[in-house]
């Protein structure tokens, strides 16, 4: 499989213009990476559609080959077939795990089927410590044995059993981690307290299209009969509901008219009402969402909740948009302690942010000017990515790594809405 890295790409912007068109969001990634992850739980072939082309799903298919699965990927198609008939190692390695936190949730699969799995830790990141204790405490009530050592996980169990599992907190992947091990558990397992965001509820239905009997997926209860096997599949999946707003975000701060199509409007609601909040038009189709906004915006608070409250994965990206707005805005993170990064490099851009523990306060500008900037992460990058867009003159946005982990073909579809924006690449820099 091929994998070009962009080492050290940069992003260069022109800004000031009003966006102006339509996009077609591409698979989201949050939902691709535990479906392509689920086939370990069969020996037959599964087909996955709509798979973005990213530098994340590149990693988890290095990881699904080094366990021994066979892996077909077209991504240009946006297309991988996979057979993980003969796994021949089950251990996720440190340099994998690391790369990728989402990594861990191989742990389920790989105890659920084989009894067995050696992951490594996945240590913190930029945007907090995120431990894996309840993905562990989860996997631990289906009957598995759960030791640490040396920085990896080691599990092990005989048959996993179904039980009750009460989540103490609806974390995104210990839901996904314990649903695709009770798929192949004996018995009933009910986990409660469970994630509801969109990607748990694609993973569900990716599973039950393997045969797995799931119910609930979307609500706090979530019920499984075990299967003593689950059977290949092809699934299409979800359209990206965090690339949609953050095109909806950038058409609100530049005061254009961006139409994205791919998904349904229903998962992006929190946000949708913020950006009215905020003075734009929404229209909402069955597949589609247009956002008008031709006036100033109007400064917006909100806080991010697990869904279906406002997503921690779009904060950034409305931050940037309220630096434009009339009047103060008010933002409350509580899901991740380190997902302000973003905040002193737009104050390179004019904005007026103070932070206040995990609060915000955004004084709205007339107008940002462009600056050099460096990327943290993935969200903060396309934040700045945003605020470059608003802002007058030259934007460059350095390290822009992070924004390829995430979004397919960003600057190409910034420039089919008008922007104008080139990735400087890093033989040319
Ligand atoms: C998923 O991360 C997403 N990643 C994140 O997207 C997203 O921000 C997050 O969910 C919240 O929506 C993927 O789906 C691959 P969590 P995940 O477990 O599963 C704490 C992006 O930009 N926690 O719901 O890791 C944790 O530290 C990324 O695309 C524990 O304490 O999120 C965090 O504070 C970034 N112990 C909170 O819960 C645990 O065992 C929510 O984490 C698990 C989590």
């Amino acid at each position: 499989m091929q994998g070009w890295v962009h080492g050290m790409d940069k992003i260069k912007i022109y800004g000031g213009k009003p966006l102006r068109g339509t996009v077609q969001v591409s698979g989201s990634k949050n939902a691709a990476l535990p479906i392509l992850i689920a086939s370990l739980l069969t020996d037959q072939d599964c087909q996955f559609e709509s798979v973005p082309q990213l530098q994340d799903i590149r990693t988890v298919l290095r990881l699904l080959a080094h366990l021994g699965c066979r892996v077909e990927a077209d991504l240009d198609k946006n297309t991988v077939r996979m057979n993980c008939g003969e796994i021949t190692t089950l251990e996720a390695p440190y340099d994998l795990v690391r790369t990728m936190r989402a990594s861990v949730v191989v742990l389920g699969p790989l105890l659920a089927r084989f009894g067995q799995a050696k992951v490594s830790l996945p240590g913190g990141c930029a945007i907090g410590a995120r431990p894996i204790n309840y993905h562990l405490s989860g996997l631990e009530r289906l009957g598995a044995e759960i030791r640490l050592e040396n920085g990896y996980v080691i599990g092990s169990a005989q048959k996993l059993k179904g039980n009750r599992i009460v989540f103490e907190f609806p974390s995104v992947g210990a839901t996904e981690n314990v649903l695709m091990a009770a798929t192949l558990a004996e018995g009933e397992s009910l986990l409660e307290n469970c994630a509801k965001e969109p990607e748990v509820v694609d993973l569900a239905r990716a599973l039950r299209s393997m045969g797995a009997e799931i119910e609930g997926e979307g609500t706090e209860v979530i019920r499984v009969q075990g299967k003593s096997s689950l059977h290949g599949t092809t699934y299409r999946v979800m359209g990206d509901r965090v690339e949609a707003g953050t095109f909806l975000a950038a058409g609100l701060a530049t005061r254009g008219a961006v139409r994205v199509e791919g998904l349904d409007p229903e998962v992006l609601e929190a946000v949708l009402v913020k950006f009215e909040d905020a003075g734009a038009r929404i229209h909402r189709e069955p597949n589609a969402i247009t956002l008008e906004a031709w006036s100033r915006l109007q400064g917006t608070d909100f806080t991010t909740l697990p869904y279906p409250g406002f997503p921690t994965d779009m904060q950034a990206q409305f931050m940037a948009a309220m630096t434009v707005a009339e009047g103060a805005s008010l933002i409350t993170e509580t899901i991740f302690e380190n997902r302000f990064m973003h905040v002193s490099e737009l104050a390179r851009l004019g904005a007026d942010i103070t932070i206040r523990g995990h609060t915000a306060l955004v004084r709205g500008q007339e107008k940002l000017q462009g600056a050099p900037l460096m990327a943290t992460d993935l969200r903060a990058s396309a934040s700045l990515i945003i605020g470059g867009l608003c802002a007058q003159g030259e934007t460059i946005v350095n390290r822009i790594y992070h924004l390829d982990r995430g979004y397919e073909k960003v600057e190409q579809k910034l420039r089919e809405l008008g922007a104008d924006i080139v990735r400087i690449k890093s033989e040319e820099n």
